[in-house]
């Protein structure tokens, strides 16, 4: 564990920066390249720990992957059906998506691969990916009823399958796609609520056939035929909106602010948290609205604002699932009540996130309640009182939205691991600080 970091109450923040790339984006774009014939290339790819541990895993996987001196990436891929078995085990760091996602890739290539993980990911549920791929014809070894490590032993006579998602979830819709890719006739993934489409869009952009249907209660009908020929593209990967988040709620919530983030993905499966802020009252703009390599972004202005509490309904999950922390944080400077709806899927994430966000709210002073899986924080229209280390346990994101709390609290906010943070957003302090944050290293704790 890296030493602590402390958050001190800031001045005004202004200017502009532009957050890392976007992580499921980068994943994605890595793991089509190497099933891609020809040459890819990749730019503003997030270099976050588990975005690299996808690069080292698809190399092992036979793919030819390399930084060039400009800062993009350049890929050499196999082909569908082309990976070969990796000669040791893959360590997917902390990373489900990289972990989930290739679960699916290999499942229909014949033969095993290992998978494990950080502490994180080594008690994550595997289960929701192994029970659809199993279907499809892979096996599946895993510790205490499907956890990592875990051996695939992929299948060379895959069978395709139509599966109904029993949880709103990308990772498992991808996981399913990915592997239909190498089996014959059509896989179909039929999901209740609409889930960030990044593979979709970008398997398309790559050539494969994705046909997406609409049922008559609006599920989501995905379809992928078997079989494509991929080809090498040019992939521009957006600023993740998840990372911008921690900026510009920081902005939000500390008097004066006034802020651009450059070029971030609003790809609309995604920007469930930049529509509640509105709906909370922040000063929040997508200007300069535009397409760039099949994604929208757009330069998102914020300034601060006074907010007041709102109910955020259970169907607005999916499009803001890793943003619950960081909305919390801004419910806690809000007046009045704010119910978040529908959080069960919070508790499997990098950690329990539900309990990590009551916790950690409740030690900086504020007063917050769960029911069930409605997380309620009532704000007093007045800064909370912070002063508290919070831990935490492997969980980039619990880090982040509490160092931004600490930006606008009465007393400073400690967090117990820096390291964490560079799983997705290498940098954070840097760009906080060049915004006019105060974040710095410390022995002490508060
Ligand atoms: C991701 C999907 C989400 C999200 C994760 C990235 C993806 O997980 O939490 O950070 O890239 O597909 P679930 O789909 O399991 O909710």
């Amino acid at each position: 564990m890296s030493k602590p970091l402390i958050s001190r109450r800031a001045a005004a923040l202004s200017g502009s920066a532009k957050v890392p790339g976007d992580k499921s984006v980068s994943h994605r774009a890595l793991m089509f390249g190497a099933l891609a014939v020809g040459e890819s290339r990749v730019e503003g790819l997030l270099e976050g720990d588990d975005v690299l541990r996808t690069a080292a895993a698809m190399r092992a996987l036979g793919a030819e992957v390399e930084r060039l001196d400009d800062g993009s990436w350049r890929l050499y891929g196999r082909g569908v059906g082309g990976l070969k078995e990796p000669e040791d085990v893959l360590d997917l760091g902390n990373s489900g998506t990289g972990a989930r996602l290739m679960m699916g890739l290999v499942a229909t290539h014949p033969f095993t691969t290992v998978f494990t993980g950080d502490a994180s990911l080594r008690s994550r549920p595997m289960k929701r990916v192994s029970l659809p791929l199993s279907q499809m014809g892979a096996q599946f070894f895993g510790r205490d009823g499907g956890r990592l490590p875990m051996a695939v032993v992929g299948t060379g006579n895959p069978l395709p399958i139509t599966y109904e998602l029993p949880v709103a979830s990308a990772q498992v819709k991808s996981a399913i796609l990915l592997a239909g890719l190498n089996t014959p006739g059509q896989t179909t993934v039929i999901e209740r609520e609409a889930t960030r489409d990044h593979t979709e869009l970008m398997l398309r952009n790559f050539g494969a056939q994705v046909d997406v249907e609409h049922g008559d209660q609006g599920q989501r009908i995905i379809t992928v035929t078997g079989f494509p020929e991929l080809t090498g593209r040019h992939v521009i990967v957006p600023a993740d909106p998840s990372s911008a988040a921690f900026p510009a709620v920081a902005a939000i919530i500390t008097p004066g602010s006034d802020i651009v983030l450059t070029g971030v993905g609003i790809n609309p499966l995604r920007t469930g948290l930049y529509q509640t802020l509105r709906e909370m009252g922040a000063d929040l703009a997508f200007e300069n609205q535009r397409e760039d390599g099949g994604e929208q972004v757009a330069d998102l202005r914020v300034r601060h604002s006074a907010l007041m509490g709102v109910d955020v309904p259970a169907e607005r999950a999916p499009s803001m699932i890793d943003e619950y922390p960081i909305l919390a944080v801004a419910a806690a400077f809000a007046t009045g009540t704010t119910r978040m709806f529908g959080l069960s899927e919070l508790r499997v994430k990098e950690s329990d996130r539900f309990a990590a966000t009551l916790r950690g709210l409740l030690a900086c002073g504020v007063q917050v309640e769960e029911d069930g899986d409605t997380l309620i924080v009532h704000g007093s229209g007045k800064p909370p009182m912070g002063g508290a280390t919070i831990a935490v346990n492997l969980d980039h994101r619990i880090a982040m939205a509490f160092l931004v709390l600490g930006m606008a609290a009465a007393e400073a906010v400690a967090v117990d691991d820096a390291e964490a943070i560079d799983t997705s957003f290498p940098g954070f302090v840097q760009l906080m600080n060049g915004l006019g944050a105060k974040v710095a290293t410390t022995d002490a704790i508060v």
